[in-house]
């Protein structure tokens, strides 16, 4: 018998605990407990709640001293206790080995096989295997077999909404009496060439003493593309002619089949697994992917996936990817956590580099509960996790064994940081090893940056030529940046640049002047990546927003999530994407333009115009009105990437801006007009296509942006209009949200107020067929969108 994967997502059935009686017994009756599919968030679908996991504490990465009230800081979902998942399983007849697969419990999980505690795990992010081979019993025929997962987590243990319960797949991988390892499988491109290139691959049989190895390659056709000589040895090569390689730009992937057989020829196991052929490399000069250099155009991102939480739905993983690589975004940082298998997959499809991460703490603690209470007997285990589970994915470029450790200079920090390093170095020489690093001068002066592959830097402008001083090859990378704020739409008066303002409404100013103390605006880190030859990138802090930390409204209820994103929790870009666009992107134009132009009420007074362009220049009118021509001023702090019309007074009507090319000649135009009424509800779904639910995949989505405009379809940006949604056949309402970190709406319920004028609704198909969206308000005529599945 081959091995065999199977993903157990259906028919689990979940209760919140503690539960009377023995809910891990195999003849526990769990009939009335809530049937799910997993991944399953149990906290996303609740309503707010100010007292969740309130801190009183002082955030030391704020800078704060004094101990205040924190409410919003997890994201004020019940996330915290206990929860029991339960479902049973079938082992095949002539199994000889069986383990199964958490790639993320939610956290401190026990799990239970037919009422035996088997497993225990601290961590709620890593990948663990549990091997169940011993308690199969006799496999002669085919068995059932009950599977009880405890989950339980603590208030105070996460600085952001980590989420709860089973958010990731279980697997249930089965084999004969011969199998071969998965996480001791490694396949890895070892050289490049003009025409040729090496995949190493490396693996290991369980159940028979000998074997012959091969492996072949197929490409994206399923054309075989190259294979290898059988070998006896473990650890062998292909040779391949002509690769496609895999890039950001290019994401080329091979299917690499591995093989091991006995002398006459029968298999006794095989392995398929996708590969990319690419190569890593540092230097003084730089970083290179495939010989080339490149500097990192990467964005931090948290776990949760907005309105759809924690639970990993590959479509939404997706579309987070794709609105990022719109905006030139090449590669992101799971920050600070380790990712699941399907993430990765996903990031090697669709072409982004990525940083994996593995721990907020080591020994020193952030918050009274976390991870630091077990970094000592859990980290070398937890690294295993990430690396073993991870290490096929040509996706991944460095791994992060840190970040803004609080022991970069104490003794057990010194002494566990080679040993973390080591460790990554030992199952996978092919990688650089990087940390999050916030207090560059303490880490140079222990010694740890020099340790470190990659000086992996957050904010810290002004020590990055101390840092270049002294790293390994002189190199630096902006590991987190900038920490800019802002509430899509909204924009505040007068305009200063400053870290942190906070206003009564709970809201953060779109003009994109407002940092956190400890970070910068977004122009000192495109100076630092323009001006420093040896800086090899940065990774904005935060591709999307977030649940929890809503700094600087740490302390100010309803705030729930982050105003940190590039792109708001729902999906929607704000103002300062463009600004990175308009950098990120060389290969076509970026023309945007701030803020809107509805402001009944200012009439008369200064309302400050930005373009965040990549054309050289651009004119501001106002009601045909020349404000005059702006260039980038290279000197300016602020002018160098944007253009501002510090001075522009408010009147009702249209404001175009016209931009010129490098010969002056008109090349854009944008054009925004003061809006009138509410008219008409717009919907525009990302797809309208969908798929049929299956076993082993997530649920198929579609993300509808709705949009409230006025007769003559400009978008009215102060409308907060309650919205209605019904579906109707194949699909089913799953979630809403309007990127209003102030906002108390419960996700789960079809009814949401748009936030200036927009929101997102999330649909679900449950079965073939056809359905309906519909979203209705008072006074607007309805709107329908049609899905198939
Ligand atoms: C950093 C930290 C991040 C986040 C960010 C907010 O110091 O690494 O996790 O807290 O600040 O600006």
């Amino acid at each position: 018998m081959n091995t065999e994967e199977t993903f157990l997502l259906d028919g689990w059935r979940f209760q919140k605990g503690p539960i009377d009686g023995c809910p891990q017994s195999s003849t526990f009756d769990d009939a009335t407990w809530e049937s799910v599919r997993i991944p399953h968030d149990w906290a996303i679908t609740e309503p707010f709640d100010k007292e969740v996991d309130m801190q009183v504490t002082a955030i030391i990465e704020n800078g704060e001293t004094v101990a205040s009230e924190k409410t919003g800081r997890t994201g004020s979902l019940p996330w915290i206790g206990e929860g029991w998942y339960r479902r049973t399983i079938t082992i095949p007849q002539g199994c000889r080995h069986a383990e199964l697969v958490f790639d993320g419990a939610m956290a401190r999980s026990t799990v239970y096989f037919d009422g035996k505690k088997i497993n225990y795990r601290i961590s709620g992010y890593v990948t663990f295997s549990v091997d169940i081979t011993p308690y199969l019993g006799d496999t002669s025929t085919a068995s059932s077999h009950t599977i009880a997962v405890h989950l339980s987590t603590e208030p105070q243990s996460s600085r952001w909404y980590p989420g709860a319960g089973l958010y990731r797949p279980v697997r249930l991988i089965t084999s004969g009496k011969a199998w071969l390892d998965r996480t001791a499988t490694f396949v890895r491109t070892t050289s490049l060439h003009s025409n040729s290139a090496t995949v190493a691959i490396s693996t290991q049989l369980h159940g028979e003493d000998s074997a012959l190895y091969s492996a072949t390659l197929y490409n994206e056709k399923g054309q075989s593309v190259a294979a290898s000589e059988p070998t006896p040895n473990n650890d062998f090569t292909i040779a391949v002619k002509n690769p496609e390689l895999w890039s950001p730009e290019s994401p080329a992937l091979y299917t690499v089949c591995i093989e091991a057989k006995k002398s006459d020829g029968t298999l006794l196991d095989a392995y398929e697994l996708k590969t990319g052929i690419r190569i890593v490399e540092i230097t003084e000069n730089g970083f290179f992917l495939n010989g080339k250099p490149r500097k990192f155009k990467g964005a931090c991102l948290h776990h949760d996936l907005g309105p759809v939480g924690a639970a990993f739905n590959k479509d939404a993983f997706r579309r987070q990817l794709r609105i990022l690589r719109e905006c030139g975004c090449d590669s992101i940082r799971t920050s600070h956590n380790m990712p699941a298998p399907w993430q990765m997959d996903i990031c090697d499809e669709e072409g982004f580099m990525v940083m994996a991460e593995s721990f907020d703490v080591w020994y020193n603690a952030k918050c009274a509960n976390d991870y630091a209470k077990y970094f000592a007997d859990n980290w070398l285990q937890d690294l295993d996790g990430l690396i073993l589970f991870n290490r096929n994915h040509p996706s991944i470029v460095f791994w992060s064994i840190g970040n803004e450790s609080h022991d970069l200079d104490t003794p057990e920090g010194l002494e566990v940081y080679p040993k973390m390093e080591a460790r990554c170095k030992e199952l996978d020489p092919t990688r650089p090893v990087t940390q999050g690093i916030h207090v560059p001068d303490v880490a140079i002066d222990s010694g740890i940056l020099q340790m470190t592959d990659i000086a992996g830097i957050n904010y810290k402008i002004p020590r990055l030529e101390r840092v270049h001083s002294v790293s390994n090859m002189g190199i630096a990378l902006g590991t987190e940046n900038a920490s800019t704020v802002s509430s899509r739409g909204i924009y505040k008066f007068p305009v200063n640049a400053s870290p942190f303002n906070a206003y009564p409404d709970g809201q953060c100013s779109s003009y994109d002047l407002e940092w956190g103390g400890w970070g910068n605006p977004p122009d000192d880190d495109f100076a630092a990546c323009d001006d420093y030859p040896w800086m090899i990138g940065q990774f904005v802090w935060t591709g999307f927003d977030y649940f929890g930390e809503p700094s600087p409204y740490d302390g100010y209820w309803p705030s729930r999530s982050s105003y940190f994103g590039l792109v708001d929790l729902a999906g929607i870009p704000k103002d300062r994407y463009f600004l990175y666009r308009s950098q990120w992107r060389k290969d076509t134009p970026t023309l945007h333009v701030l803020p809107h132009w509805t402001w009944p009420g200012r009439e008369g007074q200064i309302t400050p115009v930005f373009c965040y362009t990549s054309y050289p220049s651009a004119e501001l009118f106002i009601n045909g009105r020349s404000y005059g021509r702006k260039t980038f001023d290279p000197s300016s702090r602020f002018d160098r990437y944007r253009l501002r019309w510090e001075n522009a007074i408010y009147e009702p009507g249209e404001l175009r801006v016209i931009a010129y090319d490098n010969d002056g000649n008109k090349a854009a135009e944008k054009l925004i007009q003061t809006a009138g009424e509410p008219a008409r509800i717009v919907a525009q779904a990302d797809t309208t296509t969908l798929q049929p639910p299956t076993e082993d995949d997530t649920p198929s989505l579609s993300f509808i942006t709705l949009s409230i405009v006025d007769a003559n379809g400009n978008l009215c940006p102060n409308a907060n209009i309650e919205l209605s949604f019904k579906t109707t056949g194949s699909i089913k309402y799953k979630a809403a949200c309007n990127g209003d970190a102030t906002s108390t709406e419960q996700l789960s319920l079809p009814h949401m107020k748009t936030f200036n004028g927009k929101l997102v609704a999330v649909v679900e198909a449950i079965t073939t067929g056809t359905g309906i969206f519909s979203a209705s308000a008072n006074g607007l005529p309805p709107v329908e969108i049609n899905f198939n599945s």
